[in-house]
């Protein structure tokens, strides 16, 4: 038995998720099938992706897929439009699973919530907590009893070392450092090749070796403050 797979935006990142599904991953021992994908952009509908169908927006995929209990997957890099996405998609016959490429290396002492992506070669070490709907990116390594929250993008070739906490919405350029023990806040970004070695305030862009604080704004979940 095999269950649909619907992968939201027919992009770069879609295809990120594509590999890990066509690479082979499963939900509850039920093998998933990569059905097609669906894009917000009206350019995209009804045109073929990489052989897959773009079927329409979240809510033509609903209507279309009323009937039947289909898995969703989201791995949309900009966290806050990923969190919308999935808001709209939320649905009694939607399931999000976790898509864990098979050449990720996860400890049986990890704990992982719903709808995260792991690319090829992410690593997680024993005592990491994990929320739902992150995305790791290729050769991504989470160091010992290391948090992170929600809807958070770690990009490729990164550090998040042991003990330090990612809060949520916060993205992690690629092959950025984050010093074991740092709390890092909600929404934080941090620039490509990034060493971070002290606490962050919500929704800060920080960029250099050390890293240094560049830019701060408003939260857009201010209903959410973590
Ligand atoms: C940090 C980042 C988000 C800033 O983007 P931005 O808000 O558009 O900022 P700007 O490009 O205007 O840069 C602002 C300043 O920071 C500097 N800067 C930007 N990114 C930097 C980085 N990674 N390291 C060092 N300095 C950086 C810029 O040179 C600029 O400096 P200046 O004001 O002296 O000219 C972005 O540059 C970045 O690194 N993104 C991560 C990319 C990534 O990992 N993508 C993954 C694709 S799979």
């Amino acid at each position: 038995m095999a269950l649909d797979l619907i992968i939201a935006g027919a992009g770069g990142s879609g295809l990120k998720a594509l590999q890990v599904a066509e690479d082979g991953c499963e939900f509850n021992g039920e093998q998933l099938r990569l059905t097609g994908f669906l894009d917000d952009n009206e350019a995209l509908w009804e045109t073929d992706f990489f052989g897959y169908p773009v079927f329409g927006n979240a809510n033509m995929v609903k209507e279309l897929f009323a009937d039947k209990t289909i898995a969703v997957s989201c791995p949309i890099g900009d966290p806050v439009a990923r969190k919308r996405m999935i808001i709209s998609l939320s649905l009694t016959n939607v399931t999000f699973p976790n898509l864990i490429h098979p050449a990720a290396i996860v400890s049986q002492r990890a704990t992982l919530g719903v709808g995260n992506i792991l690319s090829q070669g992410t690593v997680i070490q024993a005592g990491v907590n994990i929320g739902d709907f992150n995305t790791f990116n290729m050769l991504a390594a989470v160091g010992p009893l290391a948090q992170i929250h929600n809807y958070c993008t770690i990009n490729s070739h990164t550090m998040i070392a042991s003990g330090s906490l990612l809060s949520s919405y916060s993205y992690v350029g690629m092959g950025a450092t984050i010093k074991q023990k740092t709390v890092v806040g909600q929404g934080t970004t941090l620039g490509a090749n990034a060493f971070l070695n002290k606490p962050t305030p919500p929704w800060s862009t920080w960029v250099g070796v050390p890293a240094k604080q560049i830019a701060e704004k408003p939260s857009p979940f201010p209903e959410d403050p973590e």
